[in-house]
Order: structure tokens, then C-alpha cells, then sequence
């Protein structure tokens, strides 16, 4: 039993999409969530600035006594996850774009990634990719602009429909059948989406995945929160604009804290 928190961090807002999913699985948990919107997107760096920028996420959740941490953005994931564990004690469950289901899903064995360059090139996702995607042909999309539009509060806007139609159209004329959103910030997207494509494509998200291995994890390492039930708290800082995350937040039924923090 262990009353801490669940950090969470996310190169900005797109993180929230998994700490819904976390909520929703694990209501009696309280949550520390970091948005390092001043740096984003991470996906357009360098894998040692995504490391550097990773550190200190984890170093600053470790230090408001966080009992997990959730690194909640494929690029930062697929980019530092293995040197974070080798450097610290504290479990760490990462997210990653989720190309097994989709490929055992795919009918026409074709499935599309949409991605920052980070994760595209990253060599965690290329082996990944490799392994599950066994007689399958998987079409790679860096969603350049996208995270920088989400950031910004246009999510649903002409300008990203229209970028958004530059990535999928071509997808879908070679044959897609499944989407892998592989971006925190893209969940955020899905209605538009939805507009652009047919019914018929799959869309998957990681999120879910992720809260239920947050939960194996708490039990395996005997961290959930299974006593002190009333005074659970959701704490988020961001040291970016505090209104656009309080915008994402504005559909949760639970109370939260959202304040700027220079990190
Ligand atoms: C980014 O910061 O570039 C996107 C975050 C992610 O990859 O989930």
C-alpha cells in the first residue's frame, strides 16, 4: 500500500489523454502530471536533448515524492525510456505506438503510423515495428505542425484538418486499414479524423494499454493506494500557457489543481 502519487509528464497537453485513461482505471490514485509545454514538440529533437529534458521531468516527479512515473509521450519513451530505468529505482511504464494489435487486426496487411520524427526514427520503434509487423506492410507519417497546433489550443481548426488530410489521404490510397496514433497529442485529433477517414479504418490509441500496465505494475510492486481513498489529489503543472491545459481538462468530472511551474 502506498498513498503517493502517479507522476505523469508529456513533452505538453497530449499526455492528458493517458491520464484520463489512468483515472479512469485507477480512481483512488492521486496524480502528478507535468506538462513541458515550453519545450515542445520533443519530437523534432535530439535524442540526447529528449534525454536531458526527460531527466529532469523524472527528477522533479521523484521529488514530489512520486511512488511511479508514467512517461506519458511516445518520442520522450522511445527515445530515453532505457536509459531512465538503467539511471533510476522507480518504476517507469512508457508508451509506444501500438503497431502489435493493429497489425493482427489489419484485413488488406497494411497499417499506418502516425508519428513524430523522433518516434519514426527512433531505434526502439524500428525494432518494435519489425517484430510485430510480420507480413505487413507499415506506412511511416510524421505528423509535422500537429503537436505545435495541439499546443496551441487548434484542435479543431481548418488549418489542422487540412494538414491532418496531407497525412492520411496518402495512407489511405495505399491501402490502410488500421491508424496508429503514435502521439499522446493525437487522441485529441480523433473527431477530425473521424471526418477524414471512413468508418471503416481502425483507429488505435495506446492509452488504455498504458493504465492497465500502470495497474499491473502498482500491484506487482504492492504501490496501490488501497486505503486512504478520500484524500486522493490531481495535481498538474505546466510551464507553458496554464488556460490551454485547463482547456483539455474542461470535460473531467474529477477536481484538479492546474498551475504554471518554471521547470
Ligand atoms: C512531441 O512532443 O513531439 C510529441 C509527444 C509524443 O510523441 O507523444
Amino acid at each position: 500500500m502506498n498513498k503517493g502519487p502517479i507522476g505523469i509528464f508529456d513533452s505538453g497537453i497530449g499526455g492528458t489523454s493517458i491520464w484520463r485513461e489512468i483515472n479512469k482505471i485507477l480512481p483512488h490514485e492521486s496524480t502528478i502530471y507535468l506538462a513541458d509545454s515550453k519545450n515542445a514538440p520533443y519530437g523534432e529533437k535530439s535524442k540526447e536533448q529528449i534525454l536531458q529534458l526527460s531527466i529532469k521531468n523524472v527528477e522533479l516527479l521523484i521529488k514530489k515524492g512520486c511512488k511511479l512515473i508514467v512517461v506519458a509521450c511516445n518520442t520522450a519513451t522511445t527515445n530515453a525510456i532505457k536509459e531512465l530505468r538503467a539511471t533510476y529505482k522507480i518504476p517507469m511504464i512508457g508508451i509506444e505506438p501500438a503497431i502489435k494489435p493493429a497489425a493482427l487486426h489489419s484485413k488488406t496487411k497494411t497499417v499506418g503510423v502516425l508519428a513524430t520524427k523522433g518516434t519514426l526514427t527512433s531505434a526502439l520503434f524500428n525494432n518494435t515495428s519489425e517484430i510485430h509487423a510480420n507480413g505487413i506492410k507499415v506506412l511511416d507519417q510524421v505528423g509535422t505542425g500537429l503537436v505545435e497546433l495541439i499546443e496551441k489550443g487548434e484542435v479543431n481548426t481548418a488549418q489542422t484538418k487540412l494538414l491532418l488530410k496531407s497525412y492520411l489521404e496518402p495512407m489511405l490510397s495505399q491501402g490502410m486499414d488500421q491508424l496508429v496514433l503514435g502521439c499522446t497529442h493525437y487522441p485529441y485529433l480523433i473527431p477530425l479524423i473521424r471526418e477524414i477517414l471512413p468508418n471503416s479504418i481502425e483507429i488505435i490509441d495506446s492509452g488504455e494499454g498504458v493504465a492497465r500496465q500502470t495497474k499491473n505494475v502498482l500491484q506487482q510492486f504492492n504501490l496501490l493506494n488501497s486505503l486512504h481513498y478520500d484524500d486522493m489529489e490531481h495535481q498538474f503543472f505546466t510551464n507553458g500557457d496554464v488556460s490551454v491545459l485547463k482547456s483539455f481538462l474542461r470535460d473531467d468530472k474529477v477536481s484538479y489543481r492546474a498551475q504554471y511551474l518554471d521547470f
